[in-house]
């Protein structure tokens, strides 16, 4: 079979490594894919925004089976343009993406189909918007309705934050469009949960449970970023809590999109808030999350793609989809000024001995040579039998990864212990 993964970064890595350990796929393409990605597939130069590009590419090399990873294109309508051409895709459509694409229809939908998330308003106008913050409680949660490359959340301590935050949006349009409306909520307090889900509108199989490390620096301090380091399991999601999701959160997901003639089919990412009123909608993903793809897909037991092809065909229900009891650790490391600005071009040495575990975020390939080309540029992972041994198996692999102004957490994962020693 041949497969065509449309995105470039580590998550995309994670799934053509597990893709790859199917013995029917004879060759994998990775639109635009990177030169870590390189190593493990066929590098094509269309970018993932390219809907007509991807179109092409597939019919001209026959692909049997694509998979759409990143949001741009899924909201974009890749899939439905693939669908549309008879080639069989993992992701949803259009209509299904906008559940990350819209934050004003998730809300909505959450709140018509009574799925606990945070209280909100919704304004397509900025002096109401100004107004309604003038008495609103605080801290609040400026939301951008649609996608904002991950920077569209606001949290605001103050009145005047708050308001320059609604300003910069809806007068100076930092996000474009997407800030055309916004959300303001709630701000709520708890342990975040990440639970990344197959589902095929029939069913629903959630995976192993994940946390995000989003801050730059250690103990969570510095900027927001796309994300420096993931755990799995997450030591917060306990079997009782991991039941009251599926009953009041993931299930009723799943129906409110089907009722909605929305369906959803691929991967559903629920971001979770454990408040004290119980489990929280705090944001959906269309997709796997980035990166805690690359410590849930290592644990995953079965085959990737005959779990794909299951979503796809609307079988899920039919196969099991077995994860392993152990753990998992992925450590970021990031260019030298990440997420604000940062230099390119500086070689990356990944021993080969530890390269099978080494997810690549943002390298391109120079006469042959690895350089780094994004703010992320490795995922370095390890799974063992404990999250101990992980996060220790996961640290050691990273101090041997090198490049010219590499920088990472000290602390991933250490959260999580001290969460379970409390338990
Ligand atoms: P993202 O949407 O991934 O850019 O990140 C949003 C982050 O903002 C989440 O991971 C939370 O930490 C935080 N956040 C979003 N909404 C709320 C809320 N209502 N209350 C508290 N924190 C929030
Ligand atoms: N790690 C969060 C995301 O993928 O959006």
């Amino acid at each position: 079979m041949k497969i065509m993964v449309v995105g470039g970064g580590g998550r995309e890595h994670a799934i053509v490594k597990k893709i790859k350990e199917n013995k029917s796929v004879t060759e994998i393409f990775a639109l635009p894919g990177n030169g870590g990605i390189a190593q493990d597939a066929t590098c094509v130069d269309i970018g993932a925004k390219d809907i007509d590009g991807i179109v092409n590419f597939a019919l001209e090399n026959k692909i049997d089976y694509a998979i759409v990873a990143p949001d741009d294109p899924l909201v974009l309508g890749a899939v439905d343009a693939l669908e549309e051409k008879g080639i069989p895709c993992f992701g949803p459509r259009a209509n299904a993406a906008i559940i990350e694409g819209s934050k004003v229809f998730s809300k909505n939908l959450m709140k018509k189909y009574n799925i606990p998330t945070a209280e909100y308003e919704v304004f397509t106008d900025m002096d109401s918007a100004l107004k309604y913050l003038e008495t609103a409680p605080i801290p609040t949660v400026i939301k951008a309705d649609g996608l904002a490359l991950g920077k569209g959340v606001i949290i605001a301590q103050t009145r005047d934050e708050a308001m320059d935050a609604v300003r910069s949006m809806m007068q100076d349009k930092v996000f474009g469009k997407s800030g055309d409306q916004i959300v303001i909520e709630e701000f709520l307090t708890g342990p975040e949960v990440s639970v990344l889900a197959f589902t095929d509108g029939k069913s629903i199989v959630p995976m192993v449970s994940s946390m995000d490390h989003k801050r730059a620096g250690d103990n969570d301090t510095g900027l927001n970023t796309g994300g420096m380091g993931t755990i799995a399991p997450n030591p917060y999601y306990t079997d009782p809590v991991a039941w009251v999701c599926m009953e009041q959160i993931f299930i009723p997901t799943v129906q409110a999109m089907n009722k909605e003639g929305r369906t959803f089919k691929g991967c559903l990412y629920f971001g979770l808030m454990l408040t004290e009123k119980g489990p929280k909608v705090i944001e959906y993903n269309c997709r796997f999350g980035d990166p805690e793809t690359q410590v849930v897909l290592p644990l995953l037991e079965s085959d990737l793609l005959t779990v794909m092809q299951a979503v796809t065909e609307e079988r899920l229900g039919d196969i099991e989809v077995k994860f392993s009891s152990g753990a998992a650790c992925c450590v970021i490391m990031a260019s030298g000024g990440y997420p604000t600005s940062y230099k390119k071009g500086f070689e990356v040495t990944i021993p080969a001995d530890i390269a099978d575990s080494v997810y690549v975020a943002g390298t391109s390939l120079k006469d042959g040579v690895q350089v780094t080309s994004g703010g992320r540029v490795l995922g370095v992972t390890a799974t063992a039998d404990t999250l101990e041994e992980a996060i220790k198996a996961a640290y050691a692999k990273t101090e041997k990864c090198s490049f010219e102004g590499a920088f990472y957490r000290h602390d991933i994962g250490a959260r999580a212990l001290a969460a379970r020693k409390e338990n």
